[in-house]
């Protein structure tokens, strides 16, 4: 490896000093390519980014060709623009170094490409600035067959003394087409995943987020883009990307004066510079994307692929359907309540019961969200004989015991709060400010990470036969000030950073010692899904907004970044519209529930228990197979989605009513499937019938795959029927 680079060098040393010849870097895909160049001087940028060459030599050609030649040009494709020397654009490199010197250049050193297995190379680029000693790799990890690139950036201080970063992205890219088109999120709790389509304009377009803790509740860092015009499901140019860092992030389009666009993804630099101490090295979170030319739905379905094998805790493995009480009790229970809800969940056919919110703390009882968090000791009013007890009871019930937990917050009104308000995250010269009546913990200080690792370590010490953990994070870093970085005397500026590097490290020591546990990532909601975090989460949890016509565009949104598996749908009371509805709607992801079993009527008891046995012949399809979105409901007066089996042999197809108004019948036609195959031959059948109606599809019909995917066929979706779920399988 050591030689290879070496070689490397010395042919970068005489290119330049003899022919002058720019040369290229692949880094290819199966279908797709980024292709660096070398320029004379050294600098590394971006010739191409798009669908692959057969002939890779042909890169060559393509590199020579660009006319990229007025005085600043030469540095828009930069693969890592630095600042203060010639940029005059957004920087992805700011450092203020040893001797206060704020300029900065990158030259090529070498590269190298390993491969890691099959499927796996990584290709790493070294860049050195010619004046300051400071280094940064750039890192190119490929999965070869699912087209996901996984990019970072490493920053090394060579220097003799500290050096400050003050802007530090992990990835840097520039394209090359007519129009850019943004497709991102904006929202709010119970309002996640609202998307806008933007075309960028010249200026920056920024995707942020300034929240600390539970980052993306108003805005996650999901986008895809695409060029030349707006990619549709199956049709277009498309990259979709996202950045894996559970903290405050900046994505920036920047259009230049070619019309190109320059893309920086990262953390946020806002409030973080960050210092360096001599030899000490910056890894930045990776920034992943996809890109196809077949449209939206391709390009999602290599995500899903990536995650599941190569991110997603336990992605290809299986996932536990659940009872939670949270809405079915909130606060409110004790002990017997609780037990004869364990009987429900069996009842209903599920694997698990879920204790949410509500169970500890004991001198400020956790009665309501204004006290107890941090105190996680079982209340002994409502559980006199503790969490143990429970999971007995829950055992000789058949079914397996979970819990909520919310260990990085705290409520001022709590025994932690008096004993440790120096591991509170505050303002000590300010008023506290409060986000439901509560604070973060400070997950900077080590104390602090032993602490919350000790709630779950405690937790499953005493009850080993805790089957499932729901980790909560409700509140965002007000006054972002951290005790322990002031008697460290660190700069407060690395708290946002060091927050999540710690909470990081926490959840790596309770993942070495608990690799398998299932665990759900819940942030009032989706506040916080990423793919740093879901190397250390089963799941998460989409929204509190359950109301199954809200969840059909959620689910859609998110489903374009995150595979069914990790996405967590209860069936709740949230909404008064009937149980199939909102079972057929959950039942496109990992399902749950949310209610009191025994206020179901008979009907709605034998619809959820047959639901359930529908759910557990088809969920290894929704879960492992490849999904494609038939109708859009932001388009259309339906929704339609799909799952089909690896083998193909079997798929099952969702399909929603999203919009009521007369004469509906006569507009909805027939919908063609996907993914199937033309050759084979496959009976359709309606589940999820209700009792007492009758399912208006015929059973018997053989169709071709070819017949279903050109002429397709109509749900009959109805004012009477306004969700109807089709089972289909190939008929051998
Ligand atoms: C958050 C979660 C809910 C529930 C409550 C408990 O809002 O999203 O599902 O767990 O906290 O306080």
């Amino acid at each position: 490896m050591k030689q290879l680079v070496l070689l490397v060098s010395i042919w970068i040393g005489f290119n330049q000093l003899f022919a002058q010849i720019p040369t290229t870097i692949p880094i290819e895909t199966s279908q797709n390519a980024l292709v660096l160049h070398i320029d004379k001087d050294n600098r590394v940028g971006v010739a191409y980014f798009g669908k692959k060459l057969r002939q890779n030599s042909e890169y060559e050609i393509l590199a020579k060709s660009l006319k990229y030649n007025d005085n600043n040009a030469g540095i828009y494709n930069s693969i890592y623009t630095p600042s203060g020397s010639w940029n005059l654009v957004e920087p992805a490199l700011e450092i203020l170094h040893a001797d206060g010197n704020t300029s900065s250049d990158l030259k090529l050193v070498s590269y190298s490409t390993q491969k890691i297995d099959e499927n796996v190379s990584q290709t790493n680029i070294l860049l050195r600035d010619p004046v300051y000693a400071t280094e940064v790799t750039l890192s190119f990890k490929v999965y070869f067959k699912e087209n996901v690139i996984e990019q970072w950036s490493s920053i090394k201080n060579q220097e003799k003394s500290g050096i400050l970063l003050k802007k530090y992205a992990s990835a840097n890219l520039y394209f090359v087409a007519k129009d850019f088109y943004l497709h991102h999120y904006h929202g709010s709790w119970a309002k996640e995943m609202k998307p806008e389509d933007t075309k960028l304009t010249a200026g920056i377009k920024t995707l942020d987020s300034k929240l600390g803790t539970r980052a993306n509740l108003y805005q996650p860092p999901t986008f895809m883009l695409s060029f030349d015009r707006q990619a549709t499901e199956d049709e277009g140019k498309v990259l979709l990307g996202t950045l894996a860092w559970s903290g405050n992030f900046k994505i920036d389009f920047e259009k230049d004066s070619y019309d190109n666009l320059r893309l920086l993804a990262g953390i946020n630099p806002h409030a973080s510079e960050y210092s360096l101490t001599p030899n000490e090295e910056f890894r930045t979170p990776s920034f992943i994307y996809t890109y196809s030319e077949n449209g939206q739905g391709e390009a999602s379905r290599n995500m899903h692929d990536w995650a599941r094998k190569y991110r997603i805790l336990d992605g290809e493995g299986n996932r536990l359907t659940l009872l939670n009480n949270w809405e079915a009790t909130y606060f409110d229970f004790d002990e017997n309540k609780l037990t004869s809800l364990f009987k429900g969940a069996k009842d209903l056919g599920v694997d698990m019961f879920l204790l949410d919110d509500g169970w500890f703390a004991n001198k400020y009882p956790r009665n309501g969200d204004t006290a107890g968090l941090g105190d996680w000791q079982e209340n002994k009013k409502k559980l006199p004989n503790g969490i143990g007890y429970l999971v007995k009871e829950a055992t000789k019930a058949g079914v397996k015991f979970g819990i909520w937990v919310e260990p990085e917050m705290v409520n001022p009104k709590s025994e932690l709060y008096e004993k440790h308000l120096d591991w509170v995250i505050r303002e000590p010269n300010r008023p506290e400010v409060y986000f439901r009546n509560q604070l973060p913990l400070d997950l900077a200080n080590p104390e602090v990470q032993d602490f919350v690792f000790g709630v779950l370590d405690d937790l499953f010490t005493k009850n080993p036969e805790l089957a499932f953990i729901k980790w909560d994070c409700n509140a965002v870093t007000y006054n972002a000030h951290s005790m322990y970085l002031e008697r460290i005397k660190k700069p407060q500026t690395h708290l946002y950073v060091d927050y999540v590097k710690g909470l990081y490290s926490v959840l790596k020591r309770i993942r070495a010692k608990y690799p398998k546990i299932p665990m759900m990532l819940c942030s009032g909601g989706g506040g916080r899904v990423d793919y740093e975090a879901l190397k250390y989460f089963t799941e998460f949890w989409v929204s509190d907004n359950t109301d199954p016509m809200e969840r059909i565009f959620m689910q859609w949104e998110y489903s374009y970044y995150y595979p069914a598996i990790a996405q967590c749908n209860h069936i709740t009371d949230w909404s008064k519209v009937g149980i199939k509805f909102r079972t057929d709607v959950a039942m496109m992801g990992k399902m749950g529930y949310d209610i009191v079993v025994n206020k179901l009527d008979e009907k709605e008891l034998l619809f959820s228990q047959n639901a359930l046995k529908n759910y557990a012949n088809l969920k290894q399809t929704i879960w492992h197979g490849d999904m494609y979105r038939l109708v859009n409901p932001f388009e259309n007066q339906m929704a339609s989605v799909q799952f089909v089996s690896n083998k193909k042999d079997q798929a099952v197809m969702f399909n929603y009513l999203v919009d009521n108004r007369y004469d509906l019948n006569s507009l909805l036609s027939n919908t063609k499937l996907k993914g199937l195959d033309a050759s084979k031959k496959y009976k359709i059948k309606e589940i999820n019938v209700y009792p007492g109606t009758k399912s208006s599809i015929n059973e018997e019909t053989i169709y071709s795959g070819e017949y279903l995917m050109t002429i397709g066929i109509n749900p009959n979706l109805s004012h009477r029927r306004t969700s109807v779920v089709l089972e289909i399988n190939e008929v051998k």
